[in-house]
């Protein structure tokens, strides 16, 4: 099958995210009351392929769930926000994924039990070899098993088809698979533990580099409120700013911020246009409450992006 324009085809993980709202964090052997707690749809894999279709692009979900109550809802949520489901493994031999999220005003901290995420095989990624090979771009992040992930890097490396690496959560990467990705994104905490470089203000070039080194042809790194910074290899770091908007919940930010990216390249978009379009979304996918439902629609990213070209007073 020859690949699709806009197709975004998402290998990774799905997770019920528990979110637990409290003013502080607990300390250490504390017991305290959180204010709510809420069920929401999560796993970086899924959250992705979520914002992908809400950006107007065909989205495929390619993972895992159990056959359980929230593996149904999962699947659930994903058709509902017009992802395509139909290849999905579901699984007996263990329970979906959940994140036991804690939010508080100031930050969030995530526990991932992987469950039904852990199963997934290269052998489980090669009977999908003709749905990657569609893909018009290949998204990956690291909540599964290496070995999926070094599967699926190698059908779209096969079929030409050009990979983003989401390197979320920090793991080490073989050397094989930073070969065959085109684009590498981390944050800046899995900068520093995949090449051991502190992210001083020159710090931060020679991680990139360190990392050009290893294959990829573009490092896209995501820096917080400071925006992003993105390299070619050969080519000069390149910059952008964060936008200033009110932050409710940075959960899925990254997410946001990858599918935001894939879409754009998808499409045909230059590396510089995909970073400002993948910072917009990520900006405001943290303005509203929950990865998945916070993640904005094709139109809003639209308007939002005209509204600080023509008055340059957003940024
Ligand atoms: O990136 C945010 C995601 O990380 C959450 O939705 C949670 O499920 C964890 O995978």
């Amino acid at each position: 099958m020859r690949p699709e324009q806009g197709k975004v085809v998402v290998v990774g993980s799905l997770n019920m995210d528990i979110v637990v709202r409290s003013s502080r964090f607990p300390a250490s052997g504390e017991t305290m009351f959180g204010q709510e707690v809420h069920f929401i749809p999560g796993g970086k894999g899924g959250n992705q392929a979520v914002a992908c279709a809400r950006l107007g692009h065909k989205a495929v979900m390619l993972g895992a769930v159990g056959d359980d109550g929230f593996g149904h809802s999962l699947l659930e949520s994903l058709k509902a926000n017009g992802v395509r489901t139909g290849h999905m493994k579901k699984t007996n031999a263990a329970a979906t994924g959940i994140a036991s999220i804690t939010l508080t005003p100031a930050d969030n901290t995530i526990l991932v039990v992987p469950g039904a995420n852990e199963t997934l095989t290269a052998e489980d990624i090669n009977a999908w070899s003709s749905v990657i090979s569609e893909a018009s771009i290949l998204l990956v992040q690291l909540e599964i098993p290496m070995e999926a992930v070094a599967a699926a890097v190698d059908i779209a490396d096969r079929h030409g088809i050009p990979v983003i690496l989401n390197p979320a959560p920090a793991r080490n990467i073989a050397a094989d698979i930073l070969r065959k990705v085109r684009y590498i994104t981390p944050n800046q905490s899995e900068l520093l533990e995949l090449t051991g470089i502190a992210l001083s203000d020159e710090g931060l070039e020679r991680a990139i580099d360190a990392l050009l080194e290893r294959g990829p042809e573009f490092v896209v790194a995501t820096l917080g409120s400071k925006g992003a910074a993105w390299k070619q290899r050969g080519g000069q770091l390149q910059r952008i700013d964060a936008h200033r908007l009110e932050v409710i919940d940075t959960t899925g930010a990254g997410d946001a911020f990858n599918a935001g990216l894939a879409c754009a390249l998808s499409r045909g978009e230059l590396i510089g246009n995909g970073v400002r379009f993948a910072v917009a979304v990520s900006a405001l996918a943290v303005t509203k409450f929950g990865a998945q439902d916070g993640m904005p629609m094709k139109e809003e990213v639209e308007r939002f992006m005209r509204s600080f070209t023509h008055e340059g007073a957003t940024r």
